[in-house]
């Protein structure tokens, strides 16, 4: 811990397991006070519960419904006493061929993967301009770099989140915001082993995901915890409108 985000104001969402829950840890170590969104309201509370002295309040609310986000942006600024970083990881996977992708698949993977964190950026805007500045890191995927098989509204929606977060760190600049996106590989979470899980043969699934890294390993949540670490710190200060992978060296080839 170097106390890189001493008195920092920050909202996660997806924080109740996975990334988002690895971040609001990280972020806490570092000396943040977060509110951790989303829509799972039992894990929240044994969040909350594991870390009952930690400066982090939880708030139950679906990214989708932007009535309900934009109530929980103002609570969540309300309980900080201001908002000066967001990290809208908050997300699902959907694997289906092509032909048997229903639109209302098509339309629940888009509103959640893009449409939400395009509602929470909008709702946190302008506590982040009150704030003087901020950050806002929106956790897209590999899968919006490069494309994978049977993925193709994931693949949509992430790689919209890319450019949807470049074209708000177009604007956001005037105003000391930075925003950028992390694009994670493979990550060691509940998302990644229910895709696996669905497979004739999970082992091997996990063996043909391995190699395709260079570094031929899944990651662990904390090591995207780390890449949003950097990109919501003032180490990142010269840095906006980008996408990094953190992906073990997918898909840089
Ligand atoms: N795990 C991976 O391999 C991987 C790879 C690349 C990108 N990602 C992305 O990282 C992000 C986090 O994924 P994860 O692996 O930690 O997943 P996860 O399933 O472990 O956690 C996601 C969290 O988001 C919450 N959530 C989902 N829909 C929501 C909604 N509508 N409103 C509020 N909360 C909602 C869930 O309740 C859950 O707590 C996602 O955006 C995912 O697409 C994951």
């Amino acid at each position: 811990m170097s106390g890189l985000l001493t008195q920092r104001r920050i909202l996660v969402t997806g924080a109740a397991r996975g990334i988002g829950l690895a971040t609001v840890r990280r972020f806490v170590d570092e000396g943040a006070n977060v509110v951790a969104l989303d829509r799972d309201e039992a894990a929240l509370a044994m969040l909350a519960q594991s870390a009952p002295d930690a400066p982090i309040r939880v708030i139950t609310a679906d990214v989708t419904d932007s009535t309900s986000v934009a109530a929980a942006v103002a609570n969540a600024a309300e309980l900080l006493g201001g908002l000066d970083g967001v990290v809208n990881a908050a997300g699902i996977d959907l694997i289906a061929e092509f032909e048997a992708m229903t639109l209302a698949d098509w339309s629940r993977v888009l509103a959640i993967n893009l449409t939400g964190p395009v509602v929470v950026m909008q709702a946190a805007f302008p506590h982040l301009r009150a704030a003087g500045g901020g950050t806002i890191v929106n956790v897209s995927s590999g899968a919006g770099l490069s494309p994978l098989q049977h993925r193709t509204a994931y693949c949509a929606s992430k790689a919209g989140l890319q450019m949807a977060s470049k074209a708000v760190a177009m604007e956001a600049a005037a105003f000391g915001i930075r925003v950028n996106t992390v694009c994670p590989g493979a990550v060691e979470t509940e998302l990644f082993r229910s895709s696996i899980d669905h497979e004739p043969d999970p082992r091997a699934a996990y063996e043909a995901i391995r190699a395709r890294y260079a570094l031929q390993r899944i990651a662990s949540p904390d090591e995207i915890a780390a890449a949003i670490l950097w990109l919501t710190s003032a180490e990142s200060s010269y840095v906006t409108g980008t996408a990094i992978a953190v992906d073990g060296g997918r898909t840089f080839h």
